[in-house]
């Protein structure tokens, strides 16, 4: 059975290669703003970290409008059509500290593990200014109820990141970004499907003025 991580490799290497869309989804910049409830958040002085490339249309159209624009993806070639003016990184852990007025993450963390989405945030959030905002886009289930199995190497992990499906409770997503060392700012649920039976949230993470507590 194929894992993971080995998906992980694989997929995103050829839907970069082949630009497939369906994969990759080809959201413009409108499309990250309005989604993730930050029309107003971009300036033309801002400097924008923006996780989970695509098509790179939305970085392209962010760098006419910014001064400065980082991607951020897990293969190098998703920088494949980004012009040199846009810094690019596969490594979290190369982000500047204090830096980003905004990082913008939409339809990524359905798609990766907890394992990973971690290792995102221990990164993201350091990175943001004392009044930056990471809005994030992920997945919660309507059920209260619904058993969850989160864990690392969990049976159906590859299955669910293939179909977006990681899904995350809230007070699970607050707790893992509370040990980055940020607060929930606000979450958005309005976005519902009743017939997935989830709500499409956006959270805006903030650097917390107290500082995360130790892993
Ligand atoms: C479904 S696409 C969404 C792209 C874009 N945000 C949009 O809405 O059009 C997911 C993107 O996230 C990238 N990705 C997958 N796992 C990632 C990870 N762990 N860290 C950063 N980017 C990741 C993929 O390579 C791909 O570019």
């Amino acid at each position: 059975m194929q894992t993971y991580e080995d998906w992980k490799k694989s997929n995103w290497d050829r839907a970069h290669k082949e630009q497939d869309v369906s994969a990759l989804t080809g959201t413009g910049i409108g499309g990250h703003l309005h989604t993730l409830k930050v029309p107003d958040l971009v300036k033309p002085d801002s400097s924008i970290l923006c996780i989970g490339v695509g098509t790179g249309v939305w970085l392209n159209e962010m760098a006419e409008r910014v001064a400065e624009v980082w991607g951020l993806d897990v293969t190098p070639k998703a920088s494949m059509n980004l012009p040199k003016s846009i810094k690019f990184t596969c490594n979290p852990k190369d982000l500047p500290k204090n830096h980003f007025d905004l990082a913008l993450s939409l339809w990524v963390a359905p798609h990766i593990s907890n394992h990973d989405l971690q290792e995102q945030l221990n990164s993201v959030v350091p990175s943001l200014k004392n009044d930056g905002v990471f809005a994030m886009h992920y997945k919660e289930p309507i059920d209260p109820n619904l058993p969850l199995d989160n864990r690392e190497g969990a049976n159906d992990e590859y299955k669910k990141a293939f179909t977006a499906t990681m899904l995350r409770r809230r007070g699970h997503l607050s707790q893992m970004v509370e040990w980055a060392g940020g607060t929930v700012s606000k979450t958005f649920g309005d976005n519902i499907s009743h017939f997935y039976n989830i709500v499409e949230a956006i959270a805006h993470i903030q650097k917390s003025k107290t500082g995360g507590k130790l892993l």
